[in-house]
This record gives structure tokens, sequence and C-alpha cells, in this order.
């Protein structure tokens, strides 16, 4: 669909929200927005002329060129003089035709803004020093170094920790990956076919949209309470729309910072059991928890289900590192080590090195970790309060990020564009939720303090420009 015509683009928006919540024009940005990102106006269309276009929408051609002016702003279409407006291309460095993932997205949307669109350490600022030498290196391998399971003195010291936290658990059980993103998509390429369906809860973590878009995997929202995902919702994803893995955050959750209550969790492993389902359970958030001890995995609860575990050392230390870890039963981690080879031979053996210097200092970091990030979630909070008033969360219980609600409705995406015009980066709840999120912001409140102060009186500045909402009847 090089170049659609107008009666087609009009199709593909359908009933676009042309009544609801937010100015026309960033409804319009909206809905082209969303088809865009999924694809059904790929990189390099070209959009029919701005008169004919609006006529076919049956909007003004101002509301049009505003509505465009938004999608120009986050990189989504660009205009010459003179020529049709284009759905943006790849840069030529992509793979032809790859689709532009939300990290992708959210890791170069910031250029010199403020970032609290990537949920990360700002720095490897509070690290330990960690060498590796040559010595170092021929001492823990003596051979090529190739390894897609990873180091057995790290898996074994990785072993170790789960052991200790009340999951029994052999080196043969683990698998080192780069980072939890890697862990999650070598786990659902293991487990599901193309065209599956997995249970996701609403929101989740953004990473695992784009996972599941890559590999041609469906996503059903689960149902869920003011404490979480229900067993009730688990059971209609299962029953009702085919789902047989559920990717769960089960720990601490990423993004509202909830840290799951015992019962939930208890109940949540029966399900699964009784389901006889799956679940790749993300426990990149676990041991960062503010207020207590780190939560019993479901791979410990349940009796019957699968449960694959990913974990990372990105968050307690830093991303940089791209240490992370599969846990599973070593049928699976034998399934993973042959999916993996297809593409990549295994992760750096200094890197897994350092790692493993790194978990000698871990409950240190972790303690450390908790207090500062307890401490940045409860200033930028208030702040946030003053800069946007009547957005609406809940204070989080661990985690790095805040799930914001925008008063009235207001368009996050929209919103998110006009903040980096501002010189903030901020990530549209589009970005986490499977079913749109459009109200909602997932912020990262694990900045330095002047960055918090600064971010936040931008976005003041760019909530203050945010057109009052006007509801349709
Ligand atoms: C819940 C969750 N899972 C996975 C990841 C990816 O982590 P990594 O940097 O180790 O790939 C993140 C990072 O933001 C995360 O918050």
């Amino acid at each position: 669909m090089d170049t659609p015509s107008v009666s087609e683009v009009a199709a593909l928006l359908g009933d676009w929200p042309a009544r609801g919540s937010g100015s026309l024009a960033a409804r319009l940005a909206f809905s082209l927005r969303s088809r865009i990102l999924a694809d059904l106006l790929p990189p390099g269309t070209a959009l029919p002329p701005e008169r004919l276009l609006a006529d076919a929408l049956a909007v003004s051609r101002s509301t049009l060129v505003s509505a465009l002016d938004l999608l120009r702003s986050e990189g989504l279409v660009t205009s010459r003089q003179g020529s049709a407006t284009r759905v943006t291309a790849p840069p030529a460095a992509d793979t032809v035709g790859a689709p532009l993932t939300m990290a992708a997205r959210l890791l170069g949307a910031a250029g010199r803004a403020i970032n609290f669109g990537i949920s990360a350490p700002p720095a490897a600022a509070h690290l330990p020093a960690l060498a590796v030498t040559s010595a170092d290196l021929l001492a823990a391998v003596p051979s090529h170094g190739y390894d897609p399971v990873g180091l057995f003195v790290l898996r074994a010291a990785l072993a170790e920790r789960h052991t200790a936290s009340g999951l029994p658990t052999r080196p043969e059980e683990i698998q080192v990956t780069h980072g939890a993103q890697h862990a999650i998509d070598l786990a659902l390429a293991t487990l599901c076919p193309a065209g599956d369906a997995v249970a996701v809860e609403d929101p989740t973590y953004p990473g695992v949209l784009d996972v599941l878009s890559a590999r041609r995997l469906r996503a059903v929202p689960i149902a869920g309470d003011a404490r979480g995902p229900t067993p009730a919702g688990l059971e209609d994803a299962a029953r009702n729309h085919g789902a047989r893995l559920a990717f769960l955050l089960p720990a601490v959750h990423n993004p509202t910072g909830r840290v799951l209550d015992p019962g939930r969790r208890q109940a949540l492993a029966r399900a699964l059991d009784r389901l006889e389902m799956t679940a790749v359970e993300d426990n990149t958030l676990a041991d960062l928890a503010y207020d207590e001890a780190r939560p019993p995995s479901l791979a410990a609860l349940c009796r019957k289900a699968l449960v694959v575990t990913v974990e990372t050392t990105s968050k307690v230390a830093w991303g940089g590192l791209r240490v992370g870890w599969l846990r599973a039963p070593s049928p699976v981690i034998e399934r993973s080590v042959r999916q993996r080879t297809s593409g990549d031979l295994g992760c750096s053996v200094p890197a897994q090195l350092l790692a493993r210097q790194l978990l000698d200092h871990y409950d240190g970091l972790i303690a450390a970790r908790r207090t500062a990030l307890q401490a940045s979630a409860t200033r930028f909070g208030a702040l946030l309060a003053e800069a946007i008033p009547g957005c609406t969360f809940d204070p989080p219980a661990g985690g790095l990020s805040l799930w914001v609600r925008l008063p009235d409705g207001a368009d996050a995406a929209a919103f998110a564009s006009r903040a980096l015009r501002h010189g903030v980066s901020v990530a549209p709840g589009l970005f986490a939720s499977p079913t749109g999120g459009h109200d909602h912001l997932r912020l990262c409140h694990d900045r330095p303090d002047e960055e918090i102060t600064e971010g936040l009186a931008r976005l003041a500045a760019a909530w203050s420009e945010t057109t009052p909402t006007v509801v349709f009847a």
C-alpha cells in the first residue's frame, strides 16, 4: 500500500473516534497513530492530499493539519514542501521493513531531552568497582568462549540466590541472556508457535508487546481489579480466547509499581495449576519492593503449571551490563538454547564475569536501591501532582515507574508529543496497554533530583498548553 486512495485511508480509519474527549485534531492524530503503529499504514506510505483527505473524513483542513503536525512532532510522518506527507520510513540502518518497536521509540525519543520515558537506572554511578583482566578470562574459560547457556560460575551463583529465596534451583535450570528483554523473547519463541494467543496484564511491560508483535503472537488482556489480574480474568483468557500462556508481573509490576498481595498471588498460582496454563513471570523488579522482602516466585507456588522466570541485573545494577537470565526446568532451557543459536551464540564472557563479581555486592546494592527509589517515587509524585493538577496514580510499592491517569481523559499521546517539544520524553499509555491506555502515561522516577525538578517544571509548562477537554454529547 504505497499510495492508498483517499477512500482506502478513510476506510482504514473507519469510525475513528470522531466523538469523545480531547480535541478533534488530537483524536484524529490518535486514530492515525494507532493505524501507523499497527503497520496498517506502513513506513513509506504516501498520504492523500490534505484537502481530499480532510473532505473524506469530514473535518476542516486545519484540523487535519494540526493532527499531522502532532504526528510530525513524534517522527511518525514527514513532509517536504510540494510533496505528499509520508509515514516515516525506518532509518537506513534498520532491517528493511522492520517495524519501529516501542523500545526503539523510547530509546530514540529523548535525544537531549530529559527522559522520563525509559524505565531504567540513569547511570552506573552507584556500582562498586569491578574489573576483569585477560588472566581472569583465561582462568574462567580456557577455550573459544562461545557458550549459549552461559558461564557455569555465574549460573551456579544465580541458582544459589534462587534457592536461598525459596525456589530450589540447579545451574542447569539457568540460561544467561542479554538482559530480561532477550529472556522474554527467548521464552516466548521457545514456548509459543506463531499465531498463539498470550494473556497479558493491562497495563503490562511495554517490551512484551514488542515481542508479541515481532513473534506474531496475539495479546489477550487479562481482566483485573484494583489488586491486579484476577483468577477469573486468567480463566476467561484461557477458556474463551485460547491463551495457553500468560505473561505476568507478579512480584513488582511495571508500570504501576504494584506489589501483588500474597492472597492474590497464591490464587493466580492455583488458577494456573487448574488451567494447566504456562506462565512466564517477569521478576525483573522483584528485589525492588521498597518496604517488603522479595515476594515468592510463582515458580515456587505452582504445583502443576510450567513457570519460566525472567530476571536481570539491569534494574538493581545497570542496563548497560546487559546480563539477565531465564530460570526454567532444564528441558525448557535446552530447547531455549537450541532456539537461541540461530541468531546468537551466547553472552559476552567479560560481562558475565562482571555480573558474577556484582553478585558479591548484590544485597547491599538492593538495599540502597530500595531506599533511593522510594525517595524518588515520593518526590516525583509530589511534584507531579503540582505539575498536572488532577492527575491520579496509585503510590507505587516498588519499582521505577508511575502509571498516571491524566485529568479529563486527556489524550496522552498528544500530550507526550507536546512534552517532547518542551524537552521531556514520556511514554504514552498506548505503549503499555493492549487496549489503548489513551489517557495514561508511564513516568520513570528513577532520576537524579535536579532532573526530576527540571523535568517536572517542563511537564507543567507542556500541561499548561493543553486545551481543555471538550466532551461531545
Ligand atoms: C518489567 C521489565 N521487564 C524487562 C525489562 C527489560 O530489562 P533488560 O534491560 O534487562 O532487558 C524491563 C526494563 O525496563 C522491565 O522493567
